[in-house]
């Protein structure tokens, strides 16, 4: 669980955020709506102990990590994987030492031990295989198209196991198909792996097909936070349009995609 108490955080005169309160539920997909440029990727870095506010607090599973630094906030933080706007995969590297890189870095996450190269192997080959990317192994980041790339920087995150995954802006930039085979990983890895997701973005698409609540972010604060059917039915101008961008409800899709 995360709990987000009165969070304040400005940059000289832009004061980003300012009071937030946020509650997370473990094992829910929370998606955080919002512009450009509203604080967004300021709010994940806080959460995942990058970013210190200059008021409040960040509480996961009980613990304060912002009252921690150093090897004590590693170790707070290492059960979280953030995906990057950018998903920046290590360019000298194939996709095989991509994916194992935090396994080779840091061995085992559960026990701390070394693995054996045979078994860094085996389970980058199945984050591989749940994104779509088998056989790619010896690839270079450069022969891969953009969806790849990011597809690869969610198997790098996922062959660690991380209990808590932030998303930052997943879809954006992606074609709509792309962006839709993304919607699907976000979902089939939170199956997966029992994870709590927080989704921030712009699009209302992929937040009403992964989202198990909607959130939109404004003046620093959590302005609305429902489940969505009830968030589509909020009477605010900006979640109508947000809602105006889509044309047909990405939940009847799920539902058709999931269920047969
Ligand atoms: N390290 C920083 N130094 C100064 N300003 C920053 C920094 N990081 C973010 N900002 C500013 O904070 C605001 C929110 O940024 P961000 O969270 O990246 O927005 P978004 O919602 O698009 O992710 C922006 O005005 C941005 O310019
Ligand atoms: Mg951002």
């Amino acid at each position: 669980m995360i709990k987000i108490t009165d969070l304040w955080k400005r940059f000289g005169k832009n004061q980003v955020l300012a009071g937030l309160n946020l509650d997370i539920q473990e094992g829910e997909t929370l998606v955080i709506l919002g512009h450009s440029g509203i604080g967004k990727s300021v709010l994940l870095k806080h959460i995942i102990g990058l970013m210190k506010p200059d008021k409040g607090t960040v509480d996961i599973n009980e613990i304060r990590i912002t009252d921690l630094s150093g090897p004590e906030l590693f170790k707070a933080v290492q059960d979280m994987g953030m995906l990057f706007q950018g998903a920046a995969l290590f360019d000298s590297m194939d996709v095989e030492e991509n994916t194992g890189f935090y396994l080779i870095q840091h061995g085992d996450p559960e026990t701390g031990k070394k693995l054996r190269k045979q078994e860094i192997s085996d389970r980058v080959d199945h984050a591989l295989e749940l994104v779509g990317l088998q056989g790619t192994q010896n690839k270079m980041p450069s022969e891969l198209s953009g969806g790849m790339r990011k597809r690869a920087a969610l198997a790098r995150l996922i062959v660690y196991r991380p209990k808590i995954i932030l998303y930052d802006e997943p879809t954006t930039g992606l074609d709509p198909i792309i962006g839709m085979q993304i919607n699907e990983l976000i979902v089939k890895t939170k199956e997966e792996l029992k994870a709590t997701s927080v989704v921030v973005t712009h699009d209302m698409f992929s937040a009403l097909y992964v989202g198990d609540r909607l959130a939109l972010i404004r003046d620093g604060k959590i302005a609305h936070i429902a489940d969505p059917a009830h968030f589509i039915q909020i009477d605010d101008p900006l979640i109508k349009k947000f809602y105006a961008t889509i044309s047909i409800d990405p939940r009847k899709l799920k539902e058709k995609n999931h269920h047969g």
